[in-house]
């Protein structure tokens, strides 16, 4: 069964008014009918080994799926293919996606590209294909609900782009707010807006609560990820760096009605691709295992959420019984770094074990570490605003904010880690930083349970391994406010 049909399904009752209305929107805007062959909604995101998926939409039918490229010319040709979409709402929206793969790309070597066809061809962008030597650090910008409208962090996310700031950017779900709305155009906009960024960077997206309309079928259409065999973006990993990225969908466990089965093919699955990854040779190179998902386990905002939860669906499973929880699963295969969003702001966990801290000394909580380590980064900007934090701020809550922003992460080399938090509040001040630290990684031993509370001495501490942000060494950074 194709995407379209799956997702696309109209009740009979609903005949009459669907036709009543198909016609009232041809009528009125006739937009999409009349829209030309010129690629847009770029967006590029890492393919299977070293290739590249290169996505785009137009508005008209029959357009070949092409892309040229090339090392300093556009001498190289790549081929795939389109698929109609309609958007699953009472309106005609028809888009044709386009996806192709540059493959074979030489590690570390930057391209220049442009897509479309005859018809009509899109400006020409450039990527740099990823790099497969070990002294590679790759740098990412990190966050989710990032919606059309108040898309705060958008236009400084741009302008660390610009400047060569990522190599990758990693969208902890929820898009455009929401992606369905406007029949669709709500997502059109979305994908325009971050196209100066999401053409040039690789995208990398896990699904969020907002994506859920119509069984995610714009979240599922409009992303394309590697290592995607059966689960339409749902559920994949990658290689980048040092790291082993698994993303995946908290958004089984709550969507339901779209089938109970799903939230255990994926706990397989995730166990499968967990177990591969700690095999000696895969943990040596890719030392550091990184999860990325929407829904946290653990939060201290006030809003009822299931992270403030003590049982948290996420993280303990399926209720009573306690079925696909993943807190276990993760403990149990040395995650290192767990990626959330979806709470409207930005909180730093210590190290955590079933509602425990498990640091190591009070000096540097981040320091070999016994348990993995949480970072929620949902406050990118969107129509819904913030998400403020209860009053009482939890044992293993670190350092928590309501500033839009958006996370840096470098992945230093196999033991080291850093990862800053910016505030676009605060005109790009960087309000929180951490270097995760492990000469070792791999499942975590069973230990009994030893806390080291926070002192003065281990908070100044703190500060002085963390005064200066990598980043702004790297680069000299200057915020030019970009009108919107
Ligand atoms: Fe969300």
């Amino acid at each position: 069964m194709t995407k379209l049909s799956r997702n696309f399904l109209l009740a009979p009752s609903h005949l009459v008014t669907f036709l009543v209305l198909a016609l009232t929107t041809i009528a009125v805007s006739g937009r999409h009918l009349s829209s030309g062959p010129q690629p847009e909604q770029i967006h590029i995101s890492y393919g299977e080994d070293y290739s590249m998926i290169i996505t785009w939409s137009t508005f008209m039918r029959g357009l070949n799926t092409i892309v040229q490229y090339g090392t300093s010319s556009l001498d190289h040709v790549a081929y795939g293919k389109a698929q109609r979409f309609i958007n699953p709402d009472l309106y005609f929206h028809t888009q044709y996606i386009h996806v192709a793969t540059v493959p074979n790309l030489q590690p570390g070597v930057k391209y220049i590209y442009r897509c479309g066809a005859p018809e009509g061809w899109s400006k020409q962008f450039n990527f740099t294909a990823k790099r497969n030597d070990s002294s590679w650090a790759p740098a990412i910008a990190l966050f989710g609900d990032m919606g059309s409208a108040n898309a705060q962090s958008l236009s400084r996310l741009i302008q660390d782009v610009q400047q060569n700031l990522y190599d990758a950017i990693f969208h902890v779900g929820d898009f455009a707010y929401d992606m369905h709305k406007g029949h669709g155009e709500v997502g059109d906009k979305f994908m325009r807006q971050i196209q100066p960024m999401a053409a040039v960077v690789p995208y990398m997206t896990c699904p969020g609560n907002h994506e859920a309309y119509a069984n995610f079928s714009n979240y599922k259409n409009r992303f394309h990820m590697p290592g995607d065999i059966d689960s339409n973006n749902m559920f994949f990993s990658f290689d980048i760096g040092p790291a082993h990225v698994i993303s995946f969908s908290t958004e089984y466990y709550f969507f339901i009605e779209y089938g109970l089965y799903q939230i255990e093919h994926q706990y397989h699955w995730l166990e499968a691709d967990l177990k591969k990854a700690n095999e000696p040779a895969n943990r040596a190179k890719h030392p550091w295992i990184i999860t990325m998902a929407h829904r946290p386990m653990y939060c201290s905002n006030n809003d009822k959420d299931d992270c403030t939860k003590s049982e948290s669906l996420i993280r303990k499973g399926i209720p009573i019984i306690h079925a696909y929880g993943l807190e276990d699963l993760f403990y149990k295969y040395g995650v290192d770094l767990e990626i959330w969003a979806h709470e409207h702001s930005y909180e730093r966990l210590l190290p955590i074990y079933d509602r425990h801290v498990y640091n190591t000394s009070s000096i540097n909580p981040y320091y070999k570490p016994e348990a993995p380590v949480h970072i929620t980064t949902g406050s990118a900007g969107c129509s819904e605003k913030h998400d403020l934090f209860a009053n009482k701020t939890a044992p293993w809550s670190a350092f928590r904010s309501v500033d839009y922003g958006y996370t840096r992460m470098k992945i230093h080399n196999s033991s080291h880690l850093y990862m800053e938090q910016v505030s676009d509040d605060k005109h790009g001040e960087v309000i929180d930083k951490m270097w995760l630290i492990k000469d070792k990684h791999g499942p975590y031993k069973d230990r009994a349970l030893k806390y080291y509370p926070k002192t003065e001495e281990s908070l100044r501490h703190m500060e002085a391994i963390n005064q200066k942000s990598i980043f702004a060494n790297q680069k000299k950074m200057s915020f030019r406010v970009i009108k919107k």
